[in-house]
């Protein structure tokens, strides 16, 4: 792949606050860069806590504008290179505001795991569109949990019982599960260009979320051209295809646990022990007692 080349072994990064929230060096490095981008009005940004199904969403993006014009990109491009993560700027290639700033498409699709607070205000100002992707706590920490566990690019997770705890607790990368889903949320009552979507209902029905981004983003894709993608995209297809099951990322050991690893709901009740989910309702109960949003754990 051109400009790109990966160094076969990092460091794992620590883990500092940071404008309010933990994270670590690689969200940061470019950060006045990142706030400085220069959104264009017809960009895409896909938002989403780390692991609620951002590569998914994305990959439906990207066929639903690109996959008739220009179908090299599904076998040239990993999809790293055609949605760039805004803030991350990894060892070995361009960063997330290089790649944005050169990416030749129109509309640009653009991945930011950033809370609402911290998205940098071009966004804001050129009123662009956000699909934001929640996915239900439980499953989310113990997908985040797995990937740390096979990233090298991400802090030391220890083992399942300290992951969940500072999960709890908010120290994690992109800070508090609650404040991330919660931000966005309060966010779509004043701006109306967010299209709040959540993981569980993508696994229930897929074409029909396919339809409801279709129509926030004012697309009429005809019906058999949005079952082709609902098929192309399921996690059997996604798992299988070099160019979306981040195969060629040489810091993520597949061995320790793949990419697409499972894509389920309900996979917290294979993690949690019965302690574990009582502590983690309770607090639950707290942490979200001002919201009216509401999450599946199982469907
Ligand atoms: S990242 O690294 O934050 O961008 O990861 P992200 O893409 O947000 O989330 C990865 C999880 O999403 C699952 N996934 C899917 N599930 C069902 N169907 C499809 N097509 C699909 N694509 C990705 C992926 O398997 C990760 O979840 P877990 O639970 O770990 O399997």
């Amino acid at each position: 792949m051109e400009g790109i080349n990966f160094p076969l072994n990092i460091s794992r990064p620590e883990m500092f606050e940071f404008e309010g929230i933990f994270m670590d060096h690689y969200f940061t490095d470019t950060w006045e860069k990142t706030q400085k981008f220069q959104a264009r009005p017809d960009d895409i940004l896909v938002a989403t806590y780390p692991k609620a199904g951002t590569t998914w969403v994305s990959y439906i993006l990207d066929l639903l504008y690109f996959g008739n014009t220009a179908p090299e990109r599904q076998t040239d491009l990993p999809i790293y290179l055609r949605v760039p993560f805004l803030e991350a700027s990894f060892p070995g290639m361009p960063s997330g505001v290089e790649l944005a700033d050169t990416l030749p498409t129109t509309p640009r699709i653009i991945k930011t795991h950033l809370p609402v607070q911290l998205i940098p205000k071009s966004f804001w100002e050129q009123n662009c569109r956000i699909v934001y992707v929640a996915r239900n706590a439980k499953d989310n920490v113990v997908s985040y949990y797995h990937f740390d566990r096979m990233n090298m690019g991400e802090p030391e997770p220890g083992d399942w019982n300290t992951f969940l705890q500072t999960f709890m607790e908010g120290k994690k990368v992109f800070g508090p599960w609650y404040d991330h889903v919660c931000g966005y949320w309060e966010k779509k009552r004043t701006y109306s260009n967010i299209h709040y979507m959540f993981f569980e209902d993508m696994v229930e029905d897929t074409g029909r979320e396919v339809e409801r981004l279709c129509s926030f983003l004012g697309l009429s894709t005809p019906i058999e051209e949005r079952e082709r993608i609902t098929k192309g995209t399921h996690f059997d297809a996604m798992k299988k295809n070099n160019m979306t099951n981040y195969s060629t990322v040489p810091i993520m050991d597949f061995n320790v646990s793949p990419f697409m690893r499972k894509g389920k709901v309900g996979d917290w009740k294979n993690h949690f022990t019965v302690a574990q989910n009582e502590q983690f309702d309770e607090l639950y109960k707290q942490k979200m007692k001002n919201t009216s949003l509401q999450f599946r754990t199982e469907i």
